[in-house]
C-alpha cells in the first residue's frame, strides 16, 4: 500500500546523517537561499542545505545577521524547498524569534516548517536557549545546534574572531555540545573554533558535528555558497576555500552583454522573431 509519507530511498534525513557519522562518512553541507542555486547545489550531491540567516548579509546586504525577519527567512526558504529533492533542508531561526521565550520559539519553528516546508531548524546558542530547544523538539521538529562563533551575538562578542581559545570558554562549549546532544538535537554546527577543540567535541557527542572554520576532525563541513564559489572577493577568512571565481565570470559576461547592447550587436537577426 502506498502512503502519503513515502520518501525516495536517496532522500537525506536527520537519521541518515547520524548513520553517516557512525559509518565515518563525511557530510557535505552548503547554504542556499533561492530556487535556482538550491537546484544546482542539490543536484551536485550536497547532503544538507542550510537556508542560513547569512541571507541577511549575502542576499539583503546587511552588515550583520540581526535585521533579517522570520517572514524574509520563510520567503527564501520556500524557494529552496521547492527546488530540493535529495538534501535535508534546514532553516535558521533568525535573531529575536526564539531567545528568551520558548513558546515564541516553538511558534517560529512551526511557521518555518508549515509555511516554508523546512525539515529542521537551526538555533544559535547553548544552555541559554535550552528551554526553547526542548519545546521545539517536543513538537517533533528536528533541531540543529550552533556553537562557537554565533553571529547573532556579534554585539556581545564585538568581533568575528575565533572563539573558545581560552580554557573557560572551551569548557563551556564542550558542556553546551554535550547538552545539545543529550536534548536530542540531530547535529551541531561549530563555527570558527580551534581544530583541536572541534575534534574533541566531535568525539564526545553522538550526533554529527558540522564545522565551518573548525578544522578537519569534525563529521562534515559547511560553507556559504557565494563565498566558496568566489562571488564575493571582499570576504577572505583563512578557513575559506574558493572552488570557482564566479565574480570574475559574471563581471566578464555582464560587461560583454553591455558592450553588445551598446554596439547594437545584441540581439542579432537570429535572436529575434
Ligand atoms: O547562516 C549561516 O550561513 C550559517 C552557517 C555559516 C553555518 O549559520
Amino acid at each position: 500500500m502506498s502512503t502519503y509519507t513515502e520518501q525516495k530511498k536517496t532522500k537525506v534525513t536527520t537519521r541518515r546523517l547520524i548513520e553517516m557519522k557512525r559509518r565515518g562518512e563525511k557530510i557535505a553541507c552548503l547554504t542556499s537561499y533561492d530556487f535556482t542555486i538550491a537546484s544546482l547545489v542539490d543536484e551536485a550531491g550536497v547532503d544538507l542545505i542550510l537556508v542560513g540567516d547569512s541571507a541577511s548579509n549575502v542576499m539583503a546586504g546587511n552588515l550583520t545577521t540581526l535585521p533579517i525577519t522570520l517572514d524574509e527567512m520563510i520567503t527564501y526558504a520556500k524557494g529552496v524547498t521547492r527546488a530540493v529533492k535529495r538534501a535535508l533542508v534546514v532553516v535558521d531561526l533568525p535573531f529575536g524569534t526564539y531567545q528568551g521565550n520558548s513558546k515564541e520559539a516553538l511558534a517560529s519553528a512551526v511557521r518555518v516548517m508549515k509555511e516554508a516546508g523546512a525539515e529542521a531548524v537551526k538555533l544559535e546558542g547553548g544552555a541559554e536557549i535550552r528551554e526553547s530547544i526542548e519545546r521545539i523538539l517536543t513538537a517533533g521538529i528536528p533541531v540543529m545546534g550552533h556553537l562557537g562563533l554565533t553571529p547573532q551575538s556579534i554585539n556581545k562578542f564585538g568581533t568575528y574572531n575565533v572563539r573558545a581559545k581560552e580554557e573557560a570558554e572551551a569548557r563551556k562549549l564542550e558542556e553546551d555540545a554535550r547538552m545539545l546532544d543529550e536534548l536530542g538535537c540531530f547535529a551541531i554546527v561549530l563555527e570558527k573554533v580551534p581544530a583541536a577543540l572541534a575534534q574533541r567535541v566531535t568525539s564526545q557527542v553522538s550526533v554529527p558535528v558540522i564545522g565551518i572554520g573548525a578544522g578537519s576532525g569534525v563529521d562534515g563541513q559547511i560553507l556559504v555558497f557565494q563565498d566558496m564559489m568566489g562571488m564575493n572577493h571582499g570576504f577572505s577568512p583563512k578557513f575559506l576555500r574558493r572552488y570557482a571565481d564566479l565574480a570574475t565570470v559574471i563581471n566578464a559576461g555582464v560587461s560583454r552583454y553591455v558592450e553588445d547592447v551598446k554596439n547594437t550587436d545584441f540581439p542579432n537577426a537570429d535572436e529575434q522573431y
